[in-house]
């Protein structure tokens, strides 16, 4: 492993939340509302909602604190956790993380440059590879928090990465490893690297 990310896995680390032990059969009986949106079982049906199935247990947990305290603001979503205690959260990324997420398909066409883009990234312009993060296979890296990407919705993707880009999403970390990728992603990038994820297992 090399130094960047193991001294950002430290950062990340010190600065997580304390985490309370999620109960995945108990998380599964407060996801109701949920379902609408993401799916049931956490394979969303709508390009624009993220799947939620098979990511990290870490990941999900951060980004449900995240939108409760307004740090990440996701307005579809507004007021839905103020009712959740923490153990809530925690069961209900722990019934997310259990569940498995589908795959789609990537767009043929673009197949080629975003695979190019996730395994080799922009060297030449000091952007890292995808891969040291988030896997080869896109799986990510659950204990670090680094998001499951593979199987993921391109539009929505798409969206995270053009908000990491404009600062509209700031919930990076003091780091800010996601905005600086994103500063070097063009449009075409993000949408080929963005299909290409939504194939990719
Ligand atoms: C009305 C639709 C809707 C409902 C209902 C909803 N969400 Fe969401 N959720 C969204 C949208 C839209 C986003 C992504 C916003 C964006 O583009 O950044 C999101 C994002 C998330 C994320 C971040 C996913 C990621 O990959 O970073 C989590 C976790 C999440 N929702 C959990 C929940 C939970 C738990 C519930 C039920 C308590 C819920 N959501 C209910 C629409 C919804
Ligand atoms: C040095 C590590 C690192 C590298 C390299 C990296 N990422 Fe990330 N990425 C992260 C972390 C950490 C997060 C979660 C940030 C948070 O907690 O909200 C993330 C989040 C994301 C998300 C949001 C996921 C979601 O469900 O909302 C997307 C999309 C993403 N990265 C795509 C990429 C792409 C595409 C590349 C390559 C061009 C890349 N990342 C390279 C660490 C990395």
């Amino acid at each position: 492993m090399n130094k960047v990310l193991v001294s950002l896995l430290l950062t990340l680390g010190l600065t997580g939340v304390a985490q309370a032990a999620g109960d995945a059969e108990a998380g599964q009986g407060k996801v109701a509302v949920c379902g609408a949106c993401h799916g049931v079982d956490g394979n969303s049906p709508a390009p624009n909602f993220p799947k939620l199935a098979g990511q990290g247990e870490r990941y999900l947990l951060k980004q449900l604190h995240d939108i409760k305290s307004g740090v990440r603001p996701v307005v579809e979503m507004t007021g839905m956790l103020d009712n959740l205690s923490d153990q809530d959260m925690a069961d209900i990324a722990a019934y997310f993380a259990s569940q498995k997420m589908s795959v789609g398909a990537a767009d043929p066409k673009l197949v080629e440059r975003g695979e190019a883009l996730f395994r080799g990234g922009k060297l030449e312009e000091g952007m890292p590879a995808c891969t040291g993060c988030h896997s080869p296979d896109g799986a990510g890296l659950a204990a670090a928090g680094f998001p499951k990407l593979g199987g993921q919705h391109a539009q929505y993707v798409a969206k995270q990465l053009t908000d990491f880009r404009e600062g509209n999403r700031t919930n990076d970390g003091d780091a800010m490893i996601m905005r600086s990728i994103a500063a070097k992603l063009s449009n075409k990038d993000i949408e080929a690297v963005s299909s290409f994820i939504q194939g990719l297992h």
